[in-house]
């Protein structure tokens, strides 16, 4: 009996912690939005954003989900080469440093407080809401070549959303690799290419 209530008890205590470490995102909305030629024909930098702006929570649900979500056979949105699937999302805000996980749709805090400072060069990219990531998992995809491929293509599919989506986007490779790294407590096998702003 015993036995029996400290496996009950074990069992709670461990989906509590996996409820507290993931913030659930809305489901991303994966039909509809702006006729894909359109989106095309809109899609382009734009760097004025304001600093007052905001994103919906389903605004980024449904920008990570096009960037890297799930979608046939365990396969994602973008191809990725052998299906090494080597791409990490990283979400820079305000107030924290989260990394996505399109297998739950969550998003789990890695480091709290305002980073946005120091993962930007330009002043403009300091201040937006949002700031993804773009990092791959070089034990999963050794080759320079297809790991910048993956996070172009992840980059590609964040602007087309954005245009679709009526936001703001640029993606920056301008960046101080080492202090942002740092931040997101990135580790020896995880190379950061590409962090793309998005605002309104
Ligand atoms: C790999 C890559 C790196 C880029 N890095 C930066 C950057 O660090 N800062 C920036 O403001 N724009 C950056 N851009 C955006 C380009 O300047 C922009 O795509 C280009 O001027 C063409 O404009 P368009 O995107 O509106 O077509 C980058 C684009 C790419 C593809």
């Amino acid at each position: 009996m015993k036995k029996i209530a400290k496996f009950i008890a074990l069992t709670a205590m461990i989906a509590t912690s996996c409820a507290l470490n993931g913030e659930v995102l809305p489901t991303p909305q994966t039909t509809g939005g702006m006729p894909l030629m359109q989106a095309m024909q809109e899609r382009k930098s734009q760097r004025d954003i304001d600093p007052a702006s905001t994103v919906t929570k389903q605004d980024l649900s449904n920008m990570l989900w096009a960037a890297w979500g799930i979608t046939h056979d365990g396969k994602r949105t973008i191809a990725t080469a052998m299906n090494r699937q080597e791409l990490e999302l990283y979400v820079i805000t305000a107030t924290e440093i989260s990394r996505y996980s399109a297998e739950d749709n969550t998003l789990t805090v890695v480091n709290t407080g305002d980073f946005r400072a120091i993962q930007a060069r330009q002043d403009w990219a300091k201040t937006a809401p949002i700031n993804i990531a773009l990092v791959v998992n070089t034990d999963k995809q050794q080759r320079d070549e297809f790991q910048n491929y993956t996070a172009g293509a992840a980059s590609h599919a964040i602007y087309l959303y954005c245009a679709s989506a009526g936001l703001k986007t640029t993606v920056r490779a301008m960046l101080d690799n080492k202090e942002v790294e740092q931040a997101m407590k990135l580790g020896e096998n995880q190379r950061l290419l590409y962090i793309q702003t998005v605002g309104r």
